[in-house]
């Protein structure tokens, strides 16, 4: 089993890599083999909205580093997708990733890698937020696992991890078991099927 981790938050070291990373080592522990995905490290430009990906088959003009993780997805049974919560939503690398998965999709929004009767990939959505609040950005946090679904994504957890002004997430002791959890029931609930 192959799950890789998307880490979309400019600090390379920051919550949202420590937390992604937590997850996918419950998941190695597992024995699933896992990749991650540093956005800091990667130059993804944003889509320029010329649709040239919808003419024809030569897929992005854009050259970048896009390449890499459209390879990447197209490889993993499940995608470990993480982002800070800046201005009361998603990063802007999330976001200008998420535009760039156009290229990817037909017309009604639908996946090209998805071939007929294939499962569908798996995805485990995580945020964090400065904010003790849990509730505070519920309704967009649901609206961005929604568009994932319509995405035809089989969103199987969205944790939340709240707090993180006063301190680095690494101090919170009982998120670490949290978070592998999550990891290693990926595997295990492939392991039942
Ligand atoms: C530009 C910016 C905007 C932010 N906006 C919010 C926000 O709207 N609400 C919130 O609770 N935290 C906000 N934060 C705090 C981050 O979500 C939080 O510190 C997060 O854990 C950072 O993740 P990182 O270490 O991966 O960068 C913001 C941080 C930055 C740098």
């Amino acid at each position: 089993m192959k799950i890789i981790g998307l880490m979309a938050s400019p600090r390379k070291e920051g919550n949202t890599a420590w937390i992604v990373n937590k997850i996918l080592e419950g998941a190695r522990e597992q024995g699933a083999e896992t990749q991650c995905f540093n956005f800091g490290d990667l130059d993804i430009k944003p889509c320029q909205g010329c649709w040239a990906c919808h003419k024809g088959d030569q897929g992005c003009i854009i050259k970048d580093d896009m390449e890499k993780l459209n390879d990447a997805m197209d490889h993993a049974d499940t995608i470990v997708f993480g982002s800070p919560i800046y201005m009361m939503q998603m990063s802007a690398q999330a976001k200008i990733f998420i535009d760039r998965m156009f290229a990817r999709f037909s017309p009604r929004y639908s996946p090209y890698f998805q071939e007929e009767n294939a499962a569908q990939k798996k995805l485990i959505l995580t945020f964090n937020q400065g904010n003790p609040d849990s509730d505070l950005f519920q309704s967009y946090i649901d609206y961005t696992k929604h568009m994932f679904e319509l995405l035809e994504f089989d969103v199987k957890e969205v944790p939340v991890v709240t707090g993180l002004r006063n301190g680095p997430v690494h101090e919170k002791e009982e998120l670490q078991t949290a978070l592998k959890n999550i990891g290693s029931s990926l595997v295990s609930e492939r392991l039942l099927k």
